[in-house]
Order: C-alpha cells, then sequence, then structure tokens
C-alpha cells in the first residue's frame, strides 16, 4: 500500500473516537423489515424499483442527524451512500437507480457529507459492493458479462463518492460476498472485484481516508459485526452493533431494543479492548431518525459526557488479560488509557459498600470517581484484591461508575496458579 500519510496519524483519530453512528436508510426502510428484503422477501428487480419510486426521504435533515450524534458524543458518522439493493442516495452517473433521478430528486450523500462537517463529524460512506440487481450477483459461471458490468459499476460508484464529495474520512465497504452464489475455492474475493486497484484508486484520491476489510483485504480496520471480539494487539478495531436487534434499518415495532444501559455497557466492554463502537440506528422511511432509537442514543450521550475523559483515548487493559467473564472480579472492567499507571473500573453492578477488583498486581496511590472526582477509599489485600470501600449502598451514578485508578507504576494481572495450596485447606 502506497501510503502517502504516516499511518498512526492517519489512524489517530478513529482510535481516538471510539464511538460513530452507523445508519442504515434507503427504499427498504419503507417496508420496515428489514434491509434485506430484497433478497429475504424475493423481490423482482422491476418490482423492487416500483417500491422505490414511493420513496421520498422528504424527512431527511442531515443537520439534524449529525446533531444528534454530536449531542450523543459520537465522533464519526456512517451512512448507506448504497446498500445491497443498488439504490444510490447519491448522484450517479454509473446507474439510473438512484435518490436524484428517482422520486426525491435529491443528493442524501451531498447533505450528508456537508452536514457532518458543519457538525465536525468524520464522515464516513457505506458501500456495498453488491448489487443484487445483477443476474451476475447470484450465479458468477452463467452470467460472466453481467459479473463484469456490476464490478465496473462498484469501480466507477466509488471513485464518484471519492471524487464529488470532498474529503471523506472513511469508506465503509460491505456485501463482498452476500448472494447465495457458493465461492468457490479457487475464486478469490479480492481478485473478483479487483480491490487492490480499487482501494489504490481510493487512497489516491483520498490519501487520508481510512478503509475497513471488507472488500477482500485487510486495509485498515477489523469489523467484527454483533458482536464484540477485540482484534489482536495493534490492529484497529470497530464493533458495528444495532440498537434493533432485528434488523439494521426501520422496523416499526421492535421490543427489545438497546436501553441506553445496554449501549454504555456495549461501549466499555469494547473500551476495555480499545476498540471503537459504531453504533446503528434505523431512520423511519422518510428519513427522520427513530425517536425511540434517538431517546437511548441520547441517554448514552449523557453518560459519555460524564465519563469523557475515560471514554475518548480508551487503550486495551492490561488487566484484563483473562478473558470475558468476570477475569477480576464478575462486576468490574478495567480500561486502560494512554497513561500506562492509570487504568480505568467501571462498575458494571453494585455489592453495597464494597466493590471488590481481584488479582491486580501494582501499588495504587489513588482512586477517585471520574465526573465527580470524589476520592475513594481503598485497600490492597493477598490475591491482588483492590477493595474500594465506604460507598453509598448504591451508586449515586444512574448507569455505570467509573472509577479512575492511578498506580504507582504500571499493574499487571496476576498469574493464575493452583488454588489447591493457597485455599489452605485441611480436606
Ligand atoms: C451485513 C449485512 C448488512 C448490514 C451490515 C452491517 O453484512 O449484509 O445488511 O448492512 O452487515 O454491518
Amino acid at each position: 500500500m502506497d501510503d502517502k500519510v504516516n499511518n498512526n496519524e492517519r489512524m489517530q483519530w478513529f482510535r481516538d473516537a471510539k464511538l460513530g453512528l452507523f445508519v442504515h436508510w434507503g427504499p427498504y426502510s419503507l417496508l420496515g423489515r428489514c434491509e434485506w428484503a430484497f433478497r429475504l422477501d424475493g423481490y423482482k428487480v422491476k418490482e423492487y424499483a416500483h417500491l422505490a419510486e414511493q420513496f421520498t426521504g422528504e424527512g431527511f435533515d442531515a443537520d439534524k442527524i449529525c446533531a444528534t450524534a454530536v449531542e450523543a458524543g459520537m465522533k464519526y458518522i456512517v451512512l448507506t451512500a448504497r446498500h445491497h439493493d443498488g439504490y444510490c442516495l447519491y448522484d450517479s452517473q454509473a446507474s439510473d437507480f438512484t435518490s436524484v433521478k428517482g422520486t426525491p430528486k435529491r443528493d442524501f450523500i451531498r447533505e450528508y457529507t456537508e452536514a457532518a462537517r458543519r457538525a465536525g463529524l468524520k464522515v464516513g460512506l457505506y458501500y456495498s459492493l453488491v448489487d443484487w440487481r445483477y443476474k451476475g450477483a447470484w450465479d458468477h459461471d452463467t452470467y460472466p458479462d453481467s459479473v463484469a458490468a456490476m464490478v465496473e459499476q462498484a469501480h466507477a460508484q466509488v471513485r464518484e463518492l471519492m471524487t464529488h464529495y470532498g474529503m471523506i474520512d472513511l469508506l465503509w465497504y460491505d456485501g463482498a460476498t452476500v448472494t447465495t452464489w457458493q465461492w468457490k475455492e479457487t475464486e478469490d474475493i479480492a481478485e473478483f472485484w479487483r480491490s487492490h486497484e480499487l482501494n489504490a484508486m481510493v487512497r489516491e484520491l483520498q490519501p487520508h481516508i481510512i478503509i475497513n476489510n471488507r472488500s477482500g483485504t485487510q486495509e485498515d480496520y477489523v469489523t467484527p459485526e454483533r458482536k464484540i471480539e477485540a482484534a489482536k494487539e495493534g490492529l484497529a478495531w470497530e464493533s458495528c452493533l444495532s440498537i434493533c436487534p432485528l434488523s439494521w434499518s426501520y422496523v416499526p415495532y421492535s421490543p427489545n431494543r438497546k436501553s441506553a444501559a445496554a449501549i454504555v455497557r456495549d461501549l466499555i466492554e469494547i473500551a476495555s479492548g480499545g476498540g471503537n463502537l459504531l453504533l446503528n440506528t434505523g431512520p423511519n422511511p422518510d428519513g427522520s431518525l427513530n425517536q425511540v432509537e434517538v431517546e437511548s442514543i441520547l441517554e448514552a450521550g449523557q453518560w459519555v459526557k460524564r465519563n469523557a475523559e475515560m471514554v475518548y483515548h480508551a487503550r486495551r487493559s492490561t488487566l484484563n488479560e483473562f478473558g470475558p467473564h468476570g477475569p477480576n472480579g464478575c462486576l468490574g472492567r478495567w480500561i486502560g488509557s494512554d497513561d500506562p499507571t492509570v487504568h480505568y473500573l467501571a462498575a458494571l453492578g453494585w455489592s453495597g459498600k464494597e466493590f471488590w477488583s481481584v488479582r491486580i498486581e501494582g501499588k495504587v496511590e489513588s482512586v477517585t470517581v471520574l465526573g465527580t472526582g470524589e476520592d475513594i477509599s481503598f485497600r490492597q489485600e493477598s490475591f491482588g484484591r483492590l477493595i474500594l470501600q465506604d460507598l453509598p449502598d448504591m451508586p449515586t451514578e444512574p448507569l455505570f461508575t467509573v472509577f479512575k485508578v492511578k498506580f504507582a507504576a504500571p499493574p499487571k494481572a496476576q498469574e493464575d496458579y493452583s488454588r489447591a495450596e493457597w485455599i489452605e485447606s485441611d480436606l
């Protein structure tokens, strides 16, 4: 990769951002049953085109969407410029299936990119390589001309997006493989999409851009989807999670959407592994944000503001070495920072006057509550117990209290060792 800008410098904003807003919106939103409707519900191209004629976007207010993201403490935003259904929310010369040639007569991507920049957000574009309207997407062997045309379209459209909308900070590819086509062992995804050539073009046009790993090449970061999974040390990562568990796009009724607490819990988990949370919302069919989702986003955002010192710049903590199941005591999650002697302990629950974390090797100098600065008294015991004491019976923070723990030197998680001797048993 011909990287014109220093890699670390280029990735810095992304590593510090921690929180971004993902927005899935298109003609499928009219149906209220998933952005995969074209495929799942067996649409024919003409039938789907007819649906798209009813897509007006009259409620789409890019400034409002971006203001919500900013208010929630988000630092970047990613909108579906084109999903697997092939419908472009922008002015493409490579296709007639666009919001400019269609009913809305609006270039939503222009409105969006300009609004995001005005709001101070880093601008991300989601682009699906596959276009389900092409026969070649479903059968590479029988329709080689259709395959060639689809790949050509992808190159042309990515070029348009990288050329006509100013500085783009992030390109979020998707859909390199999502049809029923069974890829053969001899078939290479990157070769199929000519991704090396495609990404070289992108980087030529947008030298600062950050590209995800979904075009068949590794590029800049990995994207665990609907799950939280820290990448190996040194590799940037972002979990994309949807507030609505059923779909990435609008669903009118979905009773177990993520609450603010669930969002913050996810964010804490992700922060402890040094990743980012790309939190997805599915706007209403008209493009306005879904109020139920906005409420959770903003409530979570209030917590983010109270705990900003920890959230932004959160790094993987050396104290969480033992995996996800309460290695340091069930109720706590450790989050690192740029200062190796400062680690944050997020209280996922509360056990009353004392809060225990264990197997912590390192002398603690002070413990304070993040947000209020209140000093917390503590003691350290054998088995690496760090016990915060004299706490109120119930936390005063409405979601999750975060303690800032200052160590005398960089701490370590204690090695696990044989319990047989340790428990001093007579049995
Ligand atoms: C998937 C799905 C898609 C969604 C995306 C979000 O690959 O195909 O509908 O946009 O992931 O991560």
